[in-house]
Parts: structure tokens; sequence; C-alpha cells
């Protein structure tokens, strides 16, 4: 389990390093992340090489049993790359180029940027192979979606479209180009979807490609670190629950995934617990590492609040709960200049130790020593409930015409914040992942689908599992063009027992009027978003509309297939509705929650050496009362705790047998 920071050695006089380095490990940090942003001082010129900050700052850092992840430095590129090579920054949809001066400002496909990649990748990654006190590398900073346009994009796009399709007549089907004579006679003719009216399959597989060659660039910096080093550990920080590139496809290439997360205050902290099990989900169980988390202020969105004690506390213990196996916080001091002056370090501008963040970090350090002495490192968290998440359908919800106000995360956390209430731990997962291990899955707006995916969910309800889905099931197919078969598909009409031939979007600026709504189990229920109305053909209702032109139509429904039952939520409904209607499912499929707790306090179980211990995190700003069903005791501060105690606002404890 390690423990450090994001720390920046170039910004700061080399008097101060063995500081820096003797208040880390007084807190008892073992790590800090550096590089990310120093292209300029490891390359000041084109091919000219210079390692000696870095080499000395690594080595003082390991003379205090600080160890290191090293960055590849291409997030940040300097001004003797454009002044060389002019047409290296991003081309937007008008054909403006961005200018050098910020980050992230230069395109994936431009070939001298990719060449300049691989040039600092294996000067970096030759001089520092098997360093002692280099532990793991993170390639560049939080790679995203550039949607850049530039010739090189037009060119890759046709080669990457030329791959995919056997021919231009191939793709015209695929992406049903006859509509307004978008047909095209030979991959030369396709372009970027430059206008705002392009086809959604256009723009989909243009996103496919952006992500796939994103993917590409980081594997070749994988690939050059480890012909250097075969022993290298690598990874990318990724940026929670960003779905611009396909982040399980990346997971592939790493040796673990990593992540940054800002909860920003205590409101969003069930945002946050979406975020790490969305993470953990890449990672492919517990084990991911924290490259960022917050540790003050930001300065981003108007200035936020400077988080009040315990915030930190919380949200690292929250991370650990959800799978973190390490956590560096962003980042070590505050720096002076640059757009992040007034971002908040674990140290202020004036390096001072009294910092209220330093303060309340150097405690967390002996908390993660002890859960260090545990053995909590490498420990699992079993589930038995998935949700189900995707890139194409992340994807899919955004080129979809009409839908923009379509939000994919937001349905998912319906039924996440749901179960998160009811302290049911919860996997995020892909489609095409093994969901033999779960006894309930979730598969909210599961709009793009493949024939291949519908077979695996029906092997799974017939196996005994409990499917749960909800509207515009089956929407769309692989390329975004809508299937003619009447909805959701003979497939999944099959599977889940009804048809569709109504349905009604409600995201509309005006209000419907009046609301349409659900009744079940004696309560009526609001819709929200979307309303599918269900025809059984041979499922079960559960719930009915009951007002407007919806009122004939079932809401909800059942099918028993198998030895499993595949359920259909035709609409988004209040939160209320999924706090009422999941536990009594998850139930019967043998799902009991952790433990009873107030409302927001919520509750995390991962499995050291068999042994579950239970993370109790207060995100209220009350105390609130715990029942436990015998003591405890809390790893964190090493004491005892009784079967009823009041956990404080913010609060945390992490609890294992007495
Ligand atoms: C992250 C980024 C950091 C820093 C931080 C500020 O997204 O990786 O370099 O900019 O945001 O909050």
């Amino acid at each position: 389990m390690h423990f450090g920071a994001d720390y920046y050695p170039e910004y700061w006089p080399r008097e101060r390093w063995a500081v820096d380095a003797r208040l880390m490990q007084e807190a008892g940090m073992d790590i800090v992340r550096i590089g990310e942003f120093a292209w300029r001082v490891f390359e000041p010129e084109e091919g000219i090489y210079r390692f000696d900050l870095f080499d000395d700052a690594i080595q003082l850092l390991g003379e205090h049993g600080i160890r290191v992840m090293l960055c590849t430095p291409t997030a940040a590129m300097p001004a003797w790359v454009e002044q060389k090579y002019p047409d290296v920054n991003v081309v937007d949809a008008a054909g403006r180029r961005r200018s050098w001066g910020a980050r992230k400002n230069w395109c994936y496909n431009n070939p001298q940027m990719q060449e300049l990649s691989r040039r600092i990748t294996r000067a970096m990654a030759e001089h520092y192979a098997h360093h002692p006190n280099i532990i793991a590398w993170q390639t560049d900073n939080e790679f995203s979606y550039s949607g850049c346009m530039c010739d090189h994009c037009a060119a890759a796009f046709r080669r990457w479209l030329a791959a995919h399709y056997d021919s231009p007549e191939a793709l015209n089907a695929a992406w049903g180009l006859r509509f307004w004579s978008m047909e095209i006679h030979s991959f030369g003719e396709m372009i970027p979807p430059r206008e705002r009216a392009h086809s959604p399959s256009h723009m989909l597989d243009y996103r496919r490609f952006q992500s796939d060659q994103v993917l590409a660039f980081n594997r070749e910096q994988v690939q050059i670190i480890k012909s250097c080093d075969p022993r290298a550990r690598v990874t990318h920080n990724y940026m929670t629950t960003y779905t611009g590139i396909d982040y399980r496809r990346m997971a592939h290439d790493l040796d673990f995934v990593a992540n940054d997360m800002y909860p920003r205050d205590i409101t969003a902290l069930e945002r946050a617990a979406f975020g790490h099990d969305v993470i953990r989900g890449y990672n492919g169980g517990a084990g991911f590492w924290m490259n960022e988390l917050q540790c003050g202020y930001i300065n981003r969105e108007n200035q936020l609040r400077t988080p009040p004690p315990g915030m930190i506390r919380l949200w690292t213990h929250q991370a650990i709960a959800h799978g973190a196996d390490a956590i560096l916080y962003f980042r070590w001091r505050s720096c002076t200049g640059g757009c992040e002056q007034f971002h908040s370090g674990i140290v202020q501008h004036d390096g001072s130790p009294v910092s209220r963040s330093y303060r309340e970090i150097k405690g967390i350090g002996q908390e993660i020593e002890r859960l260090r002495a545990l053995g909590l490192t490498g420990s699992a968290i079993e589930n038995e409930v998935a949700i189900l998440r995707s890139f194409d359908m992340a994807r899919a919800m955004e080129v979809y015409y009409g839908g923009r106000l379509f939000d994919y995360d937001a349905e998912l956390q319906r039924y996440h914040r749901a179960l998160l209430h009811h302290n049911i731990g919860m996997d995020v997962v892909h489609p095409e992942d093994d969901l033999s291990r779960y006894r309930v899955v979730l598969a909210p707006l599961l709009m793009l689908v493949t024939p291949a995916q519908v077979a695996r969910l029906r092997t799974y309800v017939e196996q005994g599992g409990t499917l749960i889905t909800s509207y515009r099931l089956g929407a769309y197919d692989w390329n975004a063009i809508v299937p003619t078969e009447t909805l959701p598909g003979d497939a999944l009409a099959d599977l889940f027992g009804v048809r569709i031939h109504e349905y009604d979007s409600l995201m509309t600026e005006a209000p419907a009027d009046p609301t349409p709504v659900v009744a079940w189990n004696g309560q009526t229920y609001a819709t929200q978003v979307w309303a599918d109305m269900l025809e059984p053909t041979g499922a079960e209702v559960l719930a009915r509309y009951t007002n407007e032109w919806y009122a004939p139509y079932a809401a909800i429904t059942q099918h028993q297939v198998g030895k499993g039952v595949a359920i259909y939520v035709g609409a988004a409904l209040e939160d209320r509705f999924y706090e009422a209607f999941l536990p009594p499912l998850l139930g019967a499929a043998g799902v009991m929650p952790a433990l009873e707790t107030p409302p927001g306090v919520q509750v995390k179980v991962r499995r050291v050496h068999g042994e579950p211990l239970w993370f109790v995190l207060n995100c209220t700003t009350a105390s609130q009362p715990i029942t436990l069903p015998q003591p405890m005791h809390d790893v964190l501060l090493d004491r005892p705790v009784g079967r009823t105690f009041v956990l404080p606002p913010r609060d945390v404890v992490a609890l294992r047998s007495a």
C-alpha cells in the first residue's frame, strides 16, 4: 500500500528538496509521482536530453525512503516543438488550429508528435531502466479525446475505415449514408465529421477511431518502457467516469489502472463511490492506484471551497474502501506561478508543515501504516451485484440526435445510488465481462447492444441470474442504426417477454403535462427522461402507467426465463422508487446489505485474508448512531468500538472482529 503525493521538484530550488523529502517521510509517505509536465527539462532542445535534475531528485528522495513513479512528459510540449513542427497542434471542426501555450494541445495522429513521443520515451526509458528507486511509470497525463480534425486525422481515419469495412459500399450500408446523399465511392472521400448534422454512425466511428489512436499512442510508450526494462510496471491516470476514450481496452495495455479524483465536497460522495467502482472495474478488481486525490481547495469552477477538517481523510478512506491500494495527493505544494497557482497543495505556497492539510495527512499516514500491517494491500472486494457500463453505450448516447439530454451515467447512478443507500456493494463491468459470478446484473440504458451481448445476457438469465434493464433497450445496432425489428428486437423481446410500439421522450424543455406516473406497490412515481410503453408477450406485469394515454400500457415487467428472471423498468423514475423497488428483488436473489446504517453513512467491505474489514464512512455533516452486530476493533485508530457508537461528521472507522 503506497502513500504519497505528486511532486514537481523542477518548480523549486534544489536546497528545498531535502526539506520536502523529510516532511514527506515524517508524514508516512513512501512515494511521489514526478515528471509528467517536465518535457522541457528533459529535452530542452530537440534530441538534447538532460537528466541531471531528475537524477538528483530521485536520488535524494530515495535517501529519505521515498520511491518514485516516473511519468513520460508528453502531456505538455515545449515551445520548440511547435516552432519546428507548426502542424502539431489540434485543429477544430471549423479549421482553427490551437496554439502552443497550454497542455494537451497537440494531435495524437501527427506523425511528428508520434516520433517525438517515441524518442523522449526511449531516452527516458533507457536512462532510467532498472533504476532501484523507480517502482512504477505513468504514461503522459490524463489522455483525452482531442476533438482534432486536422489533415493527419483525416488520413488516419480513412485508413482506419478501410481496415474496419470491406468496401466503401459496405460502409455506406452500415452507416445508412443514402440519407442526404452522403454515400461515398471511395474511402478517400470520407472526412472527419466537421458539420453539426453529420450522421450519428459517422460521429460514433470517429470517436472510436480517435480512441483507438490514443490507445495506440499510449501502447507505444508502454512498449518502449518495457523493452528497456521488462520489469517496469506501467499505468496511466484515468479521469474516473470520463468516456472520451475506451478505458477498458486501454487497461489491457497497462499493468494496473490509476485514477484521478477531485470529489470537491461532501455532497459528491455518492458520485465518488460510483467513480471508484467504475475504476475498480477497469482494473479487474481491487488494487487500483489513486494517482491524484484532492487535498485542498482547487481553482476550477470559480474557486472551490477549502475542505473542512476530516474531509481529506474521508476521501482517502472512501477510495481505499472501494479498492485503492495507493493514495497520492495532488499535489505536494501549491505552486507560485502558472494557471494553477491557486490550487492547493498538501503544503501551501509557504512550504510550512503547519498547514491543516499536512497535519491531517500526517495522521492518515499512521492509519495507512496500520492498514498495511493488517495486510490490506491486494485484498479483494467481492460483490454479488454488477451494473453494465460501456464506452460504446456512452458514445451512442452522445451522437443520438434529440437525445442530448440523455445522461448515461445519471441513469446508471439512479440504480447505483439506491444500492449504495442500502450498503449493497456493486461492481461496474462491461457487457462482455464474466457475469456468472453475480446474482443480479443491472443493465440500464442498454441501447446499443450486439447480438453476442444479447446471447450472453440470455445465458446469464437462463442459468439463474436476475437481469434488470431500463428504457431504450435495443434501439441501436453497433453502428447506431435503428433496427427494423419491432423494439426491443426479436432476441431481446424473447428474453424480456415484451414488445414496444410506443414511447415518449420526456426530455423536452416544457414539462410533460401532466407528468405520466407509474403505480407500484400502493405508491405512484413520476416518470422522467423517457418512457417505453411495454406490451407483455409473456412477461408478468409488475406496474402500470396510470394516467394519460399511457394508461393501458405496462411500465414494469418481469419474465421468467430458465432459472432466472428478466425485468424491464420502462421509464426513469424518482429516486425513492429505486430505493423501494430494488431491495426486495435483491433479497429474493439472496443479496443482503452489509449493515443497516442511517442515511448518508456508507459501508464498504474489503476482505483481508478472507476476513471482512468494514469501512463505515459518515458522509454527512451530522453525528450518526451506528449499531453493529457485535463489538469490533477500529484498525485506523487501533481502538475497540462498542456494539453501538456515534460516528461524528465526516468520520470513518475500519472495523474488524474484536
Ligand atoms: C488534473 C490534472 C492535474 C491538475 C489537476 C488540477 O486533471 O491531471 O495536472 O491539473 O487536474 O485539479
